[in-house]
Parts: C-alpha cells; sequence; structure tokens
C-alpha cells in the first residue's frame, strides 16, 4: 500500500497553473530525491504532501484515506516538513524548542534533545544562542532539530542543506540516511546533483509543474 499517493493532482494559483496532472505513489520507507529548474514546482509539491495547500484538482491519498479529510493535527505529527527558509520564533534557540513540547502539552525531553544537537553535530549550549545571532546554516540545523523532536512517518525537506559548509552538509545527509534506516520515508528537494544521487532510492524530476521522470536509483 502506497503511504502518499497523488492521482491527477493540479495546483493553479489565480490563473496560473503551478502543478499538472501529478500521479505517483510514495512508498513506505521511500527516500525520494526531488530535483528540477527553478520555479518548476517542487515546493509546491512537498507543501500538497503535507496539507499545507490543497489541490486544485485530483486527489491526495495518506494511508489510503483522502489527505483532505484528516485531521490537520494528526497530519502535522505524522508529516514534518522543514522549509526552505528556516523560520525561528521567540528570542532564543531554548524557545523554539521547548514550544514544540509546550503546544502538545509535553514536559520536553531534553534527552531527545541532547541527542539531536549530537546528531547534528551541534553544541548543547546552543540551548541559551540568540536566534538572531545565528548564522544561516545554524538556523537550517536548529530547525530540522525543531522538526525532529517527534518522530515523524514522513519527513519533507526542502533544500536544508543550501546554507551549510561540506563538512556541515555530510553530517546532515548521514544523520538523514540514518533516519531513513529507522523507517523515516524521506523527501529532498535539492538543487545539488551529487546531494540528489547519493543517498536516495528514487529520482523525481519535476519540470514546469509536471513529472519529467521518477528514476529508480538503487
Ligand atoms: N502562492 C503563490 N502565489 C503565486 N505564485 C506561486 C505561489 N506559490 C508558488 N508560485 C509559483 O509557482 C511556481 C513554482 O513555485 P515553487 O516554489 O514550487 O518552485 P520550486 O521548484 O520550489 O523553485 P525553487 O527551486 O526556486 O525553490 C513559481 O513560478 C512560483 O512563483
Ligand atoms: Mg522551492
Amino acid at each position: 500500500m502506497a503511504q502518499i499517493e497523488f492521482q491527477n493532482v493540479s495546483y493553479r494559483h489565480e490563473k496560473k497553473s503551478i502543478l499538472k496532472d501529478i500521479s505517483m505513489n510514495v512508498e513506505p520507507g521511500d527516500y525520494i530525491s526531488i530535483m528540477g529548474p527553478s520555479g518548476s514546482g517542487k515546493s509546491t509539491f512537498l507543501k500538497l504532501c503535507c496539507h499545507l495547500i490543497s489541490p486544485t484538482g485530483g486527489r491526495i491519498l495518506f494511508n489510503n484515506e483522502d489527505l483532505m479529510r484528516q485531521d490537520p493535527i494528526q497530519i502535522r505529527e505524522k508529516i514534518s516538513y522543514c522549509f526552505q527558509t528556516p523560520v525561528l520564533f521567540g528570542e532564543t534557540v531554548r524557545d523554539n524548542l521547548s514550544f514544540v513540547y509546550s503546544i502538545r502539552k509535553r514536559a520536553a525531553d531534553w534527552k531527545r534533545v541532547d541527542f539531536l544537537f549530537s546528531r547534528f553535530n551541534m553544541s548543547r549550549d546552543y540551548l541559551n544562542h540568540k536566534i538572531e545571532g545565528l548564522s544561516g546554516g545554524e538556523k537550517q540545523r536548529i530547525a530540522l532539530i525543531r522538526t525532529l523532536l517527534f518522530r515523524p512517518d514522513v519527513l519533507l525537506l526542502d533544500e536544508v542543506t543550501s546554507a551549510l559548509d561540506a563538512d556541515n552538509t555530510l553530517i546532515v545527509e548521514r544523520a538523514i540516511e540514518a533516519l531513513n534506516q529507522e523507517g523515516i520515508t524521506i523527501l529532498w528537494v535539492t538543487h545539488n546533483p551529487e546531494q540528489g544521487k547519493k543517498y536516495a532510492g528514487k529520482l523525481l524530476t519535476i519540470e514546469d509543474g509536471q513529472i519529467k521522470s521518477l528514476e529508480k536509483l538503487r
């Protein structure tokens, strides 16, 4: 059974056709790289996958049920989306992480926080850092850690290493690969062809709002 199924999905905004007749399946545990020119519809595709926006045509199924009819709060927990431009809030890194627990009315799990900091090669001292002083690459990693405080079934990543140097990109790539090996489905938009092929099992190419190819890599 497919985990996410696109059935002839289209997305229009005003008169502009942004995605056209997309049909494809994401299987549980898939690791799919998504590539394509700027403006081709990749981020729009990810936003549809987590019901941040709704299709204007066709249907999207998640676990065989219409995604549009599922409880948005549960969808947020099962499908996590890490934005192309990370949005952090509050004053400190700690605020960003504790918020995720408080909105779920749960006690913060600082052991989990420590584990994720070490997985992304960041010192725990960052907890006290002010958001405004963080570099672009630090913001990206904090946003990733925040996304992963609760384990999703599906992780949607939108160019999350674009501000990272080679060493930290490798750390993030390995952390994501480990999550995939633990069973999390990964959909990762990247502009880097090497990154697109290094770990993924499938490569989805979107061009001009349409699927150009869905290649099996291994
Ligand atoms: N809310 C919106 N209003 C107007 N146009 C939009 C909206 N969302 C997306 N678009 C347009 O749809 C097209 C696809 O956008 P999208 O962000 O999905 O591209 P992308 O493939 O992620 O590009 P990039 O690689 O630059 O991030 C673009 O032309 C964009 O301007
Ligand atoms: Mg994009």
